[in-house]
């Protein structure tokens, strides 16, 4: 997400700030305390989300064609720990547990994406269709729909087909917008009958920024100061050109609807009396959403305005966390010129917020308020489905009790509820995300999922946390009916994720006597990689390995 040397400076600054600021900004009459007790609008969409190279696994199973993601892990050095995506969660070979977890949750949508190398290895529709990869998905969506489960398809969720990306340049090139467009074209054909909400692209900001920019993500290029804007350049343009694909080819016959799913933190002025603050944080919202939001809504883009304008049926919003924003000068050398030094701001943080997992993510339920009042103001009060919104963890002992991912997903869906209550449009809430799954750049170090799942198990086995427990009361009460009974969910939550804990501690305590028996077998395995396997830093883990090294011992001395 955002790259580590920009949270460091975030970190340097924090200690300066002036934090009572916020406290005095009311043109959302929040008060950030209270807590709303109220349902949502009757026929609200629930939901939870995935996506294809992070959970699907079979990166060469039956078919498909590389992705530039499976090119990007394989590579050393890119992912923490090398993690690859290759076998993930195996969602290809389960989707009937899978969706049995949704029907746990009594789900009312789940969100997933169509890997594109998996129908048409090459990207190139006339090459090759790959037939054993249209079925799954209709093996997916069918079983979906069998247990009254909408499925909403995003079309583009960064796996870009590797063959593109080396013989054009990816998202460098405007080549993709056809390519693109031949591909959501047959997604339209083979899946529109059952399928009404499709999304063109997740979190393109991403795709520019981090794949072209930084290099974090796939393809990892570092092309600073033109890469990101050539790339989102591509997107908006393919993203435009396959909502007119669907507009004149299938609406008529499918009826469904064509939007994109755009992510964005919140931008708060450090100093709302501060004119320069106010706007850098203008600029913050504007260079994450707005980039790709004004043409699409506004039609603000040389060239091709009507073609872009009103290229939205809804508008999908993945939002995680907020940042206190000051207007900063970065020196205009112009070879150093980038994506950031463009935004002239810095970004900071409250020390005070919770941040229970990933670096980045700080837990700042107001700012959802606000960006999503922003979205109505800003671009004529659309329809809204949010598309991602979770909190990671860093615990590795205690996983299944995450009585943190228990408080976020309450407050910023009570956040959710406050902005439907100001007017905002929003129809629908994913939680991101179902499972735990592969974290990009970030390899397995970071778990998203409301299931936990064991990677080190080949059978890749899900065990509810306790967040699904509470998920689940919010969703059949279609909100929060009153402050008793919200506490007894969570209470009742945490009691029933402990059982759930000793069933995982005891499939890991198996697993790893399981591990050091094959370790003991195998002389070329490293001491390395056996401590690298089986140490985590708790308590719960370390008493693991004492047994381990006792076994060893016993072992050993046997032979
Ligand atoms: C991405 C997800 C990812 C999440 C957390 C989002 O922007 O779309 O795929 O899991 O960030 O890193």
């Amino acid at each position: 997400m955002l790259p580590r040397c920009a949270i460091s400076v975030c970190h340097v600054f924090v200690l300066v700030l002036c934090l009572s600021s916020a406290e005095d900004f009311d043109w959302t009459k929040n008060d950030h305390g209270s807590f709303y007790y109220g349902t949502f609008p009757a026929g609200f969409s629930w939901g939870a989300g995935s996506s294809a190279y992070q959970t699907e696994g079979a990166w060469d199973k039956d078919g498909k064609g590389l992705s530039i993601w499976d090119v990007f892990s394989h590579k050393k050095g890119k992912i923490q720990q090398n993690d690859t995506g290759d076998s993930s969660c195996e969602g290809y070979h389960k989707i009937k547990d899978d969706v049995g977890l949704m029907k746990e949750l009594k789900l009312n949508h789940y969100r997933f994406s169509i890997s594109w190398p998996r129908l048409i290895p090459t990207g190139i529709k006339s090459d090759h269709i790959n037939e054993k990869g249209i079925q799954y998905y209709n093996e997916l969506i069918d079983h979906l729909l069998e247990n009254k489960i909408t499925p909403i398809v995003t079309l583009y969720h960064w796996d870009l087909p590797q063959f593109l990306q080396e013989r054009y340049g990816g998202w460098q090139n405007i080549s993709m917008v056809n390519h693109f467009n031949e591909f959501a074209n047959l997604c339209f054909e083979r899946f529109g009958n059952r399928i009404k909400y499709w999304m063109t692209f997740n979190n393109p900001w991403s795709v520019a920024v981090e794949g072209y920019e930084t290099g974090e993500h796939a393809p990892g290029l570092r092309l600073r100061g033109t890469g990101a804007y050539k790339a989102a350049h591509h997107l908006i343009k393919a993203h435009a050109k396959v909502w007119h694909t669907y507009d004149t080819q299938w609406r008529a016959k499918q009826k469904g609807l064509v939007g994109i799913s755009l992510s964005g933190h919140w931008g708060e002025p450090v100093d709302i009396s501060n004119q320069k603050d106010i706007e850098a944080a203008e600029r913050y919202v504007q260079f994450y959403l707005g980039w790709f939001a004004t043409p699409i809504f506004h039609g603000d883009y040389p060239q091709e305005k009507s073609y872009i304008k009103g290229t939205c049926d809804f508008l999908g919003v993945g939002h995680f966390t907020t940042r206190y924003i000051t207007q900063k000068n970065h020196p205009s050398a112009r070879s150093s010129s980038s994506y950031f030094t463009d935004r002239d701001l810095a970004e900071l943080v409250d020390p005070r917020w919770p941040d229970p997992g990933s670096e980045w993510l700080y837990s700042v339920p107001w700012g959802f308020r606000r960006l999503l009042n922003f979205v109505k103001s800003q671009y004529g009060n659309p329809m809204i489905y949010v598309t991602e919104n979770g909190v990671s963890e860093k615990i590795l002992c205690t996983e299944l009790c995450d009585d943190w991912r228990i408080q976020y997903f309450k407050d910023y869906t009570n956040e959710m509820l406050k902005a439907i209550k100001d007017g905002v449009n929003v129809k629908g809430y994913t939680a991101w995300s179902l499972l735990d799954k592969f974290e990009w750049d970030e390899g397995y170090s970071e778990r998203f999922g409301l299931y936990y799942v064991d990677f080190r198990n080949k059978n890749k086995p899900r065990y509810p946390k306790a967040s699904v427990q509470f998920y689940k009361r919010i969703i059949s009460s279609n909100g929060f009916p009153n402050q008793r009974e919200v506490e007894n969910w969570r209470r009742k939550a945490v009691e029933t994720c402990s059982t759930s804990n000793q069933l995982l501690a005891a499939e890991e305590q198996r697993s790893t006597a399981a591990n050091i028996l094959r370790l003991i077998h195998d002389p070329l395995t490293s001491h390395m990689e056996m401590v690298t396997e089986i140490v985590v830093p708790t308590v719960c883990t370390l008493s693991i390995l004492l047994s381990a090294v006792f076994l060893m011992f016993l072992l050993r001395r046997r032979n």
